[in-house]
């Protein structure tokens, strides 16, 4: 027998293996009114196999399974040290040419999501590697994308004919069903990138076109940064500009303003209990996310600051833009620098710590909120108990 404390009741749930070589059905009976509580008789055996038969079955015997009494997440908090991966990401340059590749990736695998190459949840995220001179072929696909500079000089990406320069800590968007390409210039140096996708939800929707483009790489049609010099005015919109499509037509976003927001945002508030100064990527014609299926924010916390405890339906990717510090998730501390990544499951408890007396620390984040509040499955909760704290696992 296992059992665990859910709901604040200690509920018993069964779990007994196969007994003499008899199947067991009753696995997950819960013995709570209004939960399924069936125990296994030989006559019910005998059932549930002629249902298997005939491809069928007893939600009876699953139903506890399938609709657990809150999100349960089958991924695992976890941390990728930049200092640990970047020199085998950087390997990937001498064993793979990008046409070979098409992309020149090291994807993170969490272990507990490795059958649908998630880093979290249904979110999938690598790091990209490209050299001065290199060119990825263009594509497009049902996937959402992003990218986030880590390191180099001189990266850009096409989409749908505009060219937008990349620098460090720059966020980047490819919507789904747009051309795009990465490279980076001949004068420029060994670019590193993170990339975030929802191939994984793609997927599971079973949702998922990609097609390369027919001349390999698309010609630039507009000026160079039209999208970030046409729609990032602060509080400023250009007139006679129209846009409908379902992304932000900003497609860049610089890290100077936005750094430059948040330090400002400081200075006024005390941000978010949970979050210290946090603010939201979005679409400058909505207000909106960025995409309709990934959402992505930028956090400040101040020099000493420790956030309290929430959880959230949806999946979190942070890298770390600047600073160090350490995240609480699920009861595991996790210690981050600059270039660390780090995912929060679905429903998890989470809280961040800036390590620093002196010097703030950002967090980048992507996340599929968008997706829960598109289809109203959106909850978040702040712990209560012991101050808002986790205690450690
Ligand atoms: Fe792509």
């Amino acid at each position: 027998m296992l059992a665990m404390a859910m709901m604040g009741a200690a509920i018993t749930i069964a779990h007994e293996g196969e007994a003499m070589g008899q199947p067991s059905f009753d696995a997950y009976r819960e013995d709570v009114i209004g939960r399924a509580n069936v125990a296994d008789t030989p006559e019910l055996v005998a059932y549930y196999q002629r249902l298997s038969e005939l491809g069928t079955g007893a939600l009876w015997t699953v139903a506890n399974k399938i609709e657990p009494w809150e999100p349960a997440s089958t991924s695992v908090p976890m941390l990728w040290r930049y200092r640990d991966l970047r020199e085998d990401v950087l390997r990937a340059l001498q064993l793979v040419t990008p046409e070979q590749a098409g992309r020149r990736v090291v994807y993170l695998e969490n272990p507990g999501r490795s059958d649908v190459v998630a880093a979290v949840g249904w979110l999938y995220s690598g790091l990209q590697v490209m050299a001065p001179g290199e060119c990825a072929s263009s594509h497009r696909h049902s996937a959402s994308a992003l990218r986030f500079i880590m390191e180099g000089s001189g990266a850009f990406t096409n989409v749908d004919g505009h060219k937008l320069t990349l620098g460090r800590n720059d966020f980047v968007l490819t919507p789904n069903g747009t051309w795009h390409e990465h490279g980076v210039a001949e004068d420029g140096t060994i670019c590193i990138w993170q990339d975030g996708l929802d191939i994984p939800l793609m997927n599971a929707l079973e949702a998922n076109f990609y097609e390369v483009h027919p001349d390999l790489n698309q010609a630039v049609g507009f000026p160079v940064d039209d999208t970030t010099a046409t729609w990032a005015g602060s509080g400023l919109r250009p007139q006679g500009q129209e846009w409908s499509k379902r992304y932000s037509p900003m497609l860049k976003y610089e890290w100077a303003p936005t750094y430059e927001a948040l330090s400002k945002l400081a200075r006024v508030s005390d941000g978010s209990p949970y979050d210290g100064i946090i603010m939201d990527y979005v679409n400058p014609v909505t207000g909106g996310p960025v995409m309709p299926t990934i959402g992505a924010q930028m956090q400040l916390l101040r020099p000493g600051e420790h956030t309290k405890a929430h959880r959230q339906v949806g999946s979190f990717v942070y890298q770390c833009a600047k600073g160090q510090g350490f995240s609480i998730i699920g009861g595991q501390r996790f210690d981050w620098q600059e270039r660390d990544i780090f995912v929060v499951p679905a429903w998890m408890w989470h809280e961040h710590a800036n390590a620093s007396a002196s010097e703030d620390a950002c967090l980048f984040a992507f996340h599929d909120l968008p997706v829960m509040r598109s289809l109203g499955l959106y909850r978040e909760e702040a712990l209560g108990e012991n101050g808002g704290h986790q205690p450690l696992i």
